[in-house]
């Protein structure tokens, strides 16, 4: 595995695999490396010929108040799992050369993120995109693999790579769970004790909202309001939103039909966890 920290280099090395005919598989993160991100990568050693992954704390997707210094960091332990997981080139590069000077230009998202964490984390998406179309042009992979348990990233990235016509394969890829439920995050091991125990609810009420639509309930109100329910008398944490929409168009429905989505995100005391369900109605 080669460890790559300019941007020059990474685009010299891109362009040679892709003289050669090669397929670059392109797994993007911030690193604290976990099952869920070691997934994306297996699911990219098996259909493309080179694996190239990104570790990247984006400064711009966090805001004013939020856990960009907090967030967890170990590169020499993400360095030997990626090795040991079959990563070709691990890219790692720092603030200053994916933000060199003063940018000219800014991204602007505008569709899919006036709910759920967009509304919660205003600009949070426009970082995201911001730092996904540096790193798409550095990187130039043919398939790019991204987790579902970040749902509207995935919604805002699908968006952007149809705008601008960028010649990438989008793959979602399932979420990744702990054996209790809880969704695997970079974060959780923030989370104390006691927040630890009792998260596993966030999935197991939206297993039952999945549930009582089967069972033939498509009122979004009816399903919102039995999820708001359990969670508040279970937890300590505190809801910031639980919502119902369309998927991947991200728009609220009282009825619910074809894709949908149900999310969650609930505020801790030192970080906040989000999960969802998406499934198709009938
Ligand atoms: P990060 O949170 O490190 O996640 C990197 C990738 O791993 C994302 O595609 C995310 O959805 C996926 N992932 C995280 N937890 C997962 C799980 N439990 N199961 C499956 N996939 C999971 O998302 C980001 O970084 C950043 O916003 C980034 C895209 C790198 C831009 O800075």
């Amino acid at each position: 595995m080669i460890v790559v920290q300019t941007v020059k280099e990474m685009q010299e090395l891109s362009k040679k695999y892709k003289i050669a005919g090669k397929s670059i598989g392109y797994v993007a993160t911030m690193g604290f490396l976990h099952e869920g991100h070691l997934e994306l990568v297996k699911r990219a050693r098996e259909k493309d010929h080179i694996v190239v992954m990104s570790i990247f704390v984006n400064p711009t997707q966090f805001g004013p108040n939020e856990d960009f210094d907090q967030y967890p960091r170990d590169f020499e332990r993400d360095r030997q799992l990626a090795q040991e997981h079959g990563v070709d080139i691990l890219f790692y590069p720092s603030v200053s050369e994916m933000y060199p000077f003063e940018q000219t230009t800014e991204i602007h998202v505008v569709r899919r993120t006036d709910v759920l964490c967009g509304k919660s984390r205003p600009g949070h998406f426009e970082g995201v995109a911001t730092v996904l179309f540096k790193l798409f042009h550095i990187v130039m992979p043919d398939n790019v693999y991204f987790g579902l348990k970040d749902a509207q990233q995935v919604a805002v990235i699908d968006g952007f790579l149809k705008d601008y016509f960028f010649p990438i394969n989008l793959i979602p890829c399932p979420t990744v769970r702990e054996e209790d439920g809880l969704a695997k995050s970079s974060r959780n091991v923030n989370l104390t004790a006691e927040e630890r125990k009792e998260a596993p609810i966030l999935y197991q009420s939206l297993r039952e909202a999945k549930k009582m639509s089967e069972d033939g309930e498509y009122d979004a109100d009816k399903i919102l309001r039995f999820i708001y329910n359990k969670i508040e008398q279970s937890i300590s944490g505190k809801i910031d939103y639980v919502e119902i929409l369309s998927y991947p168009d991200l728009k609220p429905i009282k009825r619910l039909n074809g894709q949908v989505i149900i999310a969650i995100a609930v505020r801790y005391s030192k970080v906040r966890l989000i999960d969802n369900i998406i499934w198709t109605i009938g």
